[in-house]
């Protein structure tokens, strides 16, 4: 399988004031096209922030990121986030819809935001996929939170992204409704050919990814 990211050497520090913290130390890591992957380890040890750096959100202190063979880490910033928009799909642990518009619209804006034919018509299968069918004219606060975690997901894939980044996209959520989260998520991902890293402090759903990465202290253990 293809090589989609490789961190080298990859720091991360945060000013401060005059004081500098290291939350990721020396970073090397390699995954594969399709892989799906669980990030594991205690609350600070640096997760988030590896999330951020392969999202291209945040700026790695110094070390290189490449994804799919580009290097991301010497991008400028709008040339990152045009890579994001169309091959890196992201959740959160809290949903970030848009408040004012329908699940409907939620996702068809990204389709429409990347000139793709028919932004609706797809929006809708794809929330139809997701068991959302009778919720399309519905907006995020008249949605449960397993409803608006559907719609962020749908949101997040409409793109076909090449990878799924998912920061505890069950955390908010009750136990049947981060099983049936992490079944769509990892089942999407085997389907569509995506590669998933998914960060979770729930063992069990940690078990269904292929490989899992356990970060201690900003460092890969
Ligand atoms: N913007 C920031 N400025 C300063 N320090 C930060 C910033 N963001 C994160 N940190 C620090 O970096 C460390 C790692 O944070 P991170 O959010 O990556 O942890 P995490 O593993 O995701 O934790 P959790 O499981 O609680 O979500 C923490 O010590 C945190 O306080
Ligand atoms: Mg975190």
């Amino acid at each position: 399988m293809n090589t989609l990211l490789k961190l080298k050497k990859v720091n991360l520090k945060y000013q401060t004031g005059n004081k500098a913290i290291k939350v990721l130390r020396d970073i090397d890591l390699e995954t594969k096209a399709q892989e799906t992957i669980s990030i594991v380890g205690e609350s600070g040890s640096g997760k988030t922030s590896l999330i951020m750096l392969i999202a291209g959100l945040e700026k790695a202190s110094s070390g290189n990121i490449f994804f799919e063979g580009e290097d991301i880490s010497t991008m400028s910033e709008d040339a990152v986030s045009d890579i994001r928009r169309r091959k890196i799909g992201i959740i959160f642990q809290s949903f970030y819809l848009i408040p004012n518009y329908t699940a409907l619209e939620n996702v068809a804006l990204t389709l429409e935001l990347n000139r793709l034919p028919q932004p609706i018509t797809q929006a809708k299968h794809l929330l139809e996929r997701f068991g959302l069918k009778h919720r399309l004219y519905n907006l995020p606060s008249q949605l449960s939170g397993g409803e608006q975690q559907r719609v962020a997901i749908a949101r997040a894939i409409a793109m076909k992204p090449s990878l799924i980044l998912a920061d505890e996209p069950t955390g908010n959520l009750d136990s049947e409704n981060s099983k049936m989260i992490a079944n769509i998520l990892f089942q999407y991902a085997k389907e569509e050919g995506s590669s998933l890293m998914m960060v979770t402090h729930d063992k069990q759903l940690a078990k269904q990814a292929k490989r899992s990465i356990q970060i201690q202290d900003g460092k890969i253990i």
